[in-house]
């Protein structure tokens, strides 16, 4: 079981954030509202979608996912209350119930409640504490929390929306780019899915930590439940620009599986998460990738003499260790084909 005092009882009773805490100091500005400065929202139309409006949806996330890496999505037919609820409430348990939940190794390998990500002395610690959900392939019920009494009911309900809402999302994306409908689901083959619900306390001193540093997300494809508090932030022409929160929208990224297989169509976008003074902020990001033993590589149809070949084919697991060993430090560990 890792060791960890979580932010959350720290944030109780400190007046200034300690030293492990503080975040280096970055240079870059931050944009909230400008014209034609947001992150596009996208109507699904519950799936009602005429042919007309069936083109412009994958005419809007093609464009989106290739100037933004990000979209938001509304009336996509996925009840986002409930786990919203659930999840809050098991952030509002008391300490010892959570901490019934540790999980058992650093890093995101297994089930459980826990803050830090890595044990190393100098690691500069995030203002967030987490639960972390394998839910695809395997799903261990038993290991999700038991209270509130439908947590898992619900999140794995939720899951299996989001691996349904994924697969329509990346039908849009393969005939944005000129590809048959299930194109990149058969990329991916079977589905690994994990989902992360970050809590980020209230902070005394929020300029100076980070709830997430800045960093492109490894796996495919993320869909992600913000609250009313704002914190996430998107890098756009060297400026931080906010995802607003929109009530009800599931926020939608390109992640790095993605931008290779599409030979670089698509991007993986680099984002952080900044935290607030006195409000708390709950996220629910869901990952989608392929299996750790699967090799992905950018689509042979997407190759051509004005595109040349711009990555590597890479073993997933392979990927992800890299990305361990050098750290969120954006994308530079992608396997840039020079
Ligand atoms: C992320 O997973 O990178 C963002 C999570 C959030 O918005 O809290
Ligand atoms: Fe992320």
């Amino acid at each position: 079981v890792t060791e960890f005092v979580p932010v959350q009882e720290l944030s109780k009773s400190l007046k200034a954030v300690p030293k492990n805490y503080i975040a280096p100091e970055d240079k870059v500005p931050v944009v909230t509202r400008e014209p034609g400065k947001s992150v596009p929202v996208v109507d699904l139309c519950d799936f009602n979608l005429s042919p007309e409006q069936h083109e412009r949806v994958v005419r809007e996330i093609a464009s989106a996912s290739s100037e933004w890496g990000f979209f938001q999505v509304i009336n996509h037919g996925i009840d986002v209350t409930k786990p919203q609820k659930v999840s809050r409430e098991f952030f509002e348990l008391p300490k010892e119930e959570k901490l019934k939940y540790a999980a058992k190794e650093y890093g995101f390998k297994s089930d459980g409640y826990g803050s830090k990500i890595s044990n190393a002395a100098d690691a500069v610690q995030l203002w967030r504490d987490y639960f972390f959900l394998c839910t695809s392939p395997k799903r261990n019920l038993d290991s999700w929390p038991a209270q509130p009494l439908q947590y898992r009911e619900v999140m794995s309900g939720l899951s299996d929306d989001f691996l349904m809402l994924t697969r329509k999302i990346l039908g849009f994306l393969s005939e944005g780019v000129g590809l048959p409908t299930d194109y990149f689901e058969k990329c991916f083959g079977v589905p690994n899915q994990s989902i992360l619900t970050n809590y980020y306390p209230g902070c005394p001193e929020p300029d100076k930590v980070l709830g997430i540093e800045p960093h492109s997300d490894f796996g495919g494809l993320t869909l992600l439940l913000q609250d009313g508090v704002p914190g996430l932030q998107v890098l756009q022409n060297n400026t931080w620009v906010v995802v607003e929160p929109i009530p009800g929208a599931i926020t939608i990224n390109i992640s790095d599986l993605l931008e290779l297989m599409s030979n670089g169509r698509y991007q993986s976008v680099i984002h952080r998460v900044k935290v607030n003074a006195s409000r708390p902020r709950m996220s629910i990001a869901s990952n989608y990738s392929c299996l750790f033993d699967s090799t992905v590589a950018p689509a042979p149809e997407l190759i051509d003499e004005d595109h040349p070949q711009l990555y590597k084919p890479v073993k997933f697991g392979d990927y992800v260790q890299e990305v361990v060993k050098k750290g969120p430090t954006g994308k530079a560990y992608m396997f840039i084909n020079h």
